[in-house]
C-alpha cells in the first residue's frame, strides 16, 4: 500500500516501520470481530441514511459493497496491511465504490465506539455458543445421574473415604455447579448487551445520530448512557473472563476427579480411547491427557482473566490503545472454555463406569461409622458426642465391628454396654449396610433415591427452561438482524 492509499495516515503521518506495524496489529482479535464489524458498518450506514446524514444513493453503494466484502469473507480482506480490521474494511469499501460514497461511512463514528460495539457483538455470540455447550454437558451428567441412582460409591472428604453415597448424587453435585455457571452467563448478558455505537471518539458527535435505532438494529437492549463510558468501559470483559474462569475451575475439579478415578488405585471409571493417549516409552499406558489438559487450561483462562484486569486497572478515561490488548484475552478465554466444556461432555458420555468397583470400595475406610454412631444415638439415647467416641474406638479395628466389639468399646468409654441400652445386632447390621446409609439420608439435598429422583426431575425441568431461555436470547438477536437486513435491502432496492 502506498502512503497515498493509506486512508488513515495519509493526511497526517508518514508510513510506519514494518516492525511497528506488526507490533500494533490487533490481527487475532480482528478476525474474530470481522462479522461483527460488517454488521456495525451496515447498521451505522442504514441509520446515517435514515437521518439524512448521507444520501440514500451513497448508502446503497456502501451497503452493496459491504455485502460483497462479507461474501468474500475475512481471508479476502488483507487485515495485516492495515492498522486493524476497521481500516481494512473501510479501505476495501472505498476502493470498491470510490471515496465520494465510501468515504462517508465513517461519519460520526470512531474506531473507539466501533470496536467496543464489535467486541460486545462477538462476545454475545460466544455467550450463546457457550450456553449451548454447557447445556450439553449438564445433560450428559444428568444422564449419568439418571442411570446411577442405585450405584453406591464412597464419598470423600480430605480425599479420605468418608461416607457412602451414590454416583447419581455425586454427578448431581457437579450439575448444580454447572447450573449456577449457566445462570451466571445469563446474568452476564445484560452487561454485554448495551450499545456503545454513537459514542464516537468519546464525546459523541454533532451529527444527529439515532443511537436508539442502531442499538435496535444490532439487537442491543439500549444504547449506553454515557459516550465516554461507551468507549472506555471494559468491565464487561472483566465480568465475562471472571465468569469463564469460574466455569473453568468447575471443569477442572471434575476433570481432576476423573483423572483420579481412572487410576488403578481408584478404578472407578475407564475413559474411552478417544479421550486417552498412551506413552512413547511405556506401551501399557492409557493416560487421561485430555482431562489433564482441561484441568491445565483452567490455569490459562485464569491467566487471561488476570491479564484483562491488570491491563484495564491503570487506564485513564477514555480510550487508550492498551484496551486493544484486552480483547484477545476474552477471545482466548472463550475459545478455551467452550472447547473444554465440549471435550468434557464427550469424555463423560463415553467413559465406562465400573459399578462393582464403586460398590466394593463404598465401605473401605469404615465409611459407615457416622451411621453407626447415629444408630447408637437413636437406639440408646446417648449423646452424639459419646457415640462418636465409642465408634472412634472401633475405627481402630477392622472396620466391620460386631455387636460385641461395640459393647467393649462402650465399656471402655462409659462403663456400660450399648446392647444393654437398646442397640441390637439387627440395627447394627443395618447401620453397616452402605445402601441403607444412603437411603436414610433422605432430607432435601441428600443421596436417598427418592430425593435424588426428585432432584433429577427438577434438573430436567431446569434444563428445558434454560434451553428456552437461551434460544429466546438467540431469537432476539436473529430478529434484530433480520430487521437490519430488511432496512439495508430497502435502500439497495432488493426490496421495494
Ligand atoms: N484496533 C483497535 C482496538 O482494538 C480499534 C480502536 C483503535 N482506535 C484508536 N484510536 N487507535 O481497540
Amino acid at each position: 500500500m502506498s502512503e497515498k492509499e493509506d486512508i488513515l495516515r495519509r493526511g497526517r503521518l508518514a508510513a510506519k516501520a514494518e516492525e511497528v506495524n506488526v507490533f500494533t496489529s490487533s490481527l487475532q482479535a480482528d478476525r474474530w470481530i470481522f462479522p461483527a464489524d460488517l454488521l456495525v458498518d451496515r447498521a451505522h450506514t442504514v441509520m446515517l441514511a435514515k437521518q439524512g446524514i448521507i444520501s440514500k444513493t451513497d448508502a446503497a453503494a456502501i451497503l452493496k459493497a459491504l455485502a460483497a466484502i462479507e461474501k468474500e469473507g475475512v481471508d479476502a480482506v488483507n487485515i495485516p496491511a492495515f492498522e486493524d480490521v476497521h481500516m481494512a474494511i473501510e479501505s476495501k469499501l472505498i476502493k470498491a465504490v470510490g471515496e465520494n460514497a465510501g468515504g462517508r461511512m465513517h461519519s460520526g463514528r470512531s474506531r473507539n465506539d466501533e470496536v467496543a460495539t464489535c467486541i460486545r457483538i462477538a462476545a454475545r455470540e460466544e455467550l450463546l455458543g457457550l450456553m449451548a455447550d454447557l447445556l450439553e454437558l449438564r445433560a450428559a451428567l444428568l444422564d449419568i445421574a439418571m442411570g446411577h441412582t442405585d450405584t453406591i460409591m464412597p464419598g470423600f472428604t480430605h480425599l479420605q473415604h468418608a461416607q457412602p453415597t451414590t454416583l447419581a448424587h455425586h454427578m448431581l453435585a457437579h450439575v448444580s455447579a454447572l447450573d449456577r455457571d449457566f445462570e451466571r452467563l445469563i446474568d452476564a448478558w445484560k452487561f454485554v448487551n448495551i450499545c456503545p455505537l454513537g459514542s464516537a471518539a468519546f464525546a459523541s458527535t454533532g451529527y444527529p445520530l439515532d443511537r436508539e435505532y442502531t442499538a435496535q438494529l444490532l439487537g442491543f437492549d439500549r444504547p449506553m448512557d454515557n459516550s465516554m463510558d461507551g468507549v472506555a468501559a471494559r468491565d464487561f470483559i472483566l465480568d465475562l473472563t471472571s465468569r469463564l474462569a469460574i466455569i473453568e475451575v468447575d471443569l477442572s475439579r471434575l476433570a481432576d476427579e476423573l483423572v483420579l478415578w481412572s487410576t488403578s488405585e481408584f478404578g472407578f471409571v475407564e475413559l474411552s480411547d478417544t479421550y486417552a493417549s498412551t506413552s512413547s516409552i511405556m506401551p501399557q499406558k492409557k493416560n487421561p491427557d485430555v482431562l489433564e489438559l482441561v484441568r491445565g487450561r483452567s490455569g490459562t483462562v485464569i491467566g487471561h482473566m488476570a491479564a484483562a484486569f491488570t491491563i484495564v486497572k491503570g487506564l485513564p478515561y477514555s480510550y487508550n490503545s492498551d484496551l486493544q490488548e484486552v480483547t484477545p484475552n476474552l477471545l482466548r478465554a472463550f475459545e478455551i472454555t467452550r472447547s473444554s466444556v465440549r471435550i468434557m461432555a464427550g469424555a463423560v458420555q463415553t467413559m465406562t463406569i465400573k459399578k462393582d468397583e464403586l460398590a466394593r470400595k463404598s465401605t473401605t475406610g469404615f465409611t459407615t461409622a457416622t451411621e453407626i454412631a447415629d444408630t447408637i444415638v437413636r437406639a440408646t439415647g446417648l449423646p452424639f458426642r459419646t457415640a462418636h467416641g465409642i465408634v472412634g474406638r472401633l475405627a481402630r479395628g477392622s472396620g466391620d465391628p460386631s455387636l460385641q466389639d461395640v459393647d467393649s468399646a462402650s465399656m471402655e468409654m462409659i462403663g456400660k454396654k450399648v446392647s444393654a441400652m437398646g442397640l441390637t445386632a439387627k440395627l447394627l447390621a443395618e447401620a453397616k449396610d452402605p445402601a441403607a446409609n444412603v437411603e436414610r439420608r433422605s432430607i432435601t439435598g441428600g443421596p436417598a433415591k427418592a430425593m435424588v429422583r426428585k432432584k433429577i426431575a427438577a434438573e430436567r425441568k431446569r434444563l428445558s427452561s434454560d434451553i428456552a431461555l437461551k434460544s429466546s436470547l438467540g431469537k432476539g438477536i436473529d430478529t434484530a438482524y433480520a430487521g437490519l437486513q430488511k432496512a439495508a435491502d430497502g435502500l439497495t432496492g432488493k426490496r421495494k
